[in-house]
């Protein structure tokens, strides 16, 4: 039997860390996590931005501003803002960004600069989130990618990334199983957020590059940051307890399609 109200503050007595979350995806997934009743800790490197966009999550937004790849800050700030803000029961690693190149052009920099931000980040901060958990439980939700499962052209340290995010996924979940803690990933087809963005506006024509991802996907159409938000909410909550180790694409059916 369903409870009639458990859609609305399904998630109400919940605390929820999200990070990158002052834009796109992250933010949206604060938004709705919030909306769906639970405290959110919005990580992210710019305060002002956090701060808006934590003013907009139904007055249960808290801001930590926090670079992930930055190991010394994690460790020294992370156990304070788990003593103020609660013990995690959802934690949502959104913050990446893409680092463009075919691999023999990219400086080793600009390879670790890609690996700290979308995947070591998930390693520093599960040092403090992780042990939380464990006993109470909780969800983490990865956003993995499209990327994950196919690679796009001169993209190489970005599409190793995110199957390693993906892989992380299925690791953590079977070390999370025993401690009720589910590991899941989203992953994104092209989403307009700020990112994405950015990338067409480095290609010779920002519109037709955007008109080109939105029409790639069978539902003819790019993706929305909510689009998103929906399915994070979703392994997020109890309605996905029997869900662990799996992935969700949110990509408008774009890897259903065989290429003619
Ligand atoms: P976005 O650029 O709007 O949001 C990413 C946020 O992460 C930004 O606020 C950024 O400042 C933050 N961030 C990046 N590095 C950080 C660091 N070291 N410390 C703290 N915060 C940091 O981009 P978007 O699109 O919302 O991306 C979110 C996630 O979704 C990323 O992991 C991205 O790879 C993934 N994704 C996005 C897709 C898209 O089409 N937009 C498609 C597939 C995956």
């Amino acid at each position: 039997m369903f409870e009639k109200e458990r859609r609305e503050m399904r998630l109400e007595n919940q605390v929820a860390y999200i990070t990158g979350a002052s834009s796109g995806i992250g933010f949206a997934a604060a938004q709705r996590i919030a909306a769906d009743g639970a405290t959110v800790v919005l990580i992210g490197r710019n305060t002002s931005r956090l701060s808006e966009a934590a003013n907009q999550c139904d007055g249960r937004g808290h801001i930590v501003e926090l670079d992930v790849t930055n190991r010394q800050a994690i460790d020294e700030l992370m156990p304070q803002v788990i003593t103020k803000y609660g013990k995690p029961d959802i934690v949502v690693h959104s913050a990446g960004e893409t680092v463009l190149g075919a691999l023999h052009e990219l400086t080793e920099a600009q390879w670790d600069q890609q690996f700290d931000s979308n995947v070591k980040s998930i390693y520093y901060l599960n040092k403090h989130l992780w042990p939380e958990m464990e006993g109470v439980g909780g969800s983490i939700v990865m956003i993995a990618s499209t990327a994950s499962f196919g690679a796009f052209p001169g993209d190489a340290a970005y599409v190793a990334s995110k199957g390693a995010v993906l892989a992380l996924t299925k690791a953590m979940a079977l070390d999370g199983a025993k401690f009720g803690i589910r590991v899941n990933a989203v992953c994104p087809g092209f989403i307009l957020t700020p990112n994405l963005q950015g990338y067409f506006d480095g290609q010779a024509s920002p519109d037709d590059a955007a008109r080109g991802a939105g029409s790639a996907a069978p539902l003819n159409r790019l993706g929305t940051p909510e689009d998103v938000a929906g399915a994070v909410a979703f392994f997020a909550s109890s309605d996905s307890s029997f869900i662990t180790g799996a992935s969700l694409l949110v990509d408008g059916g774009l890897m259903a399609k065989v290429p003619v």
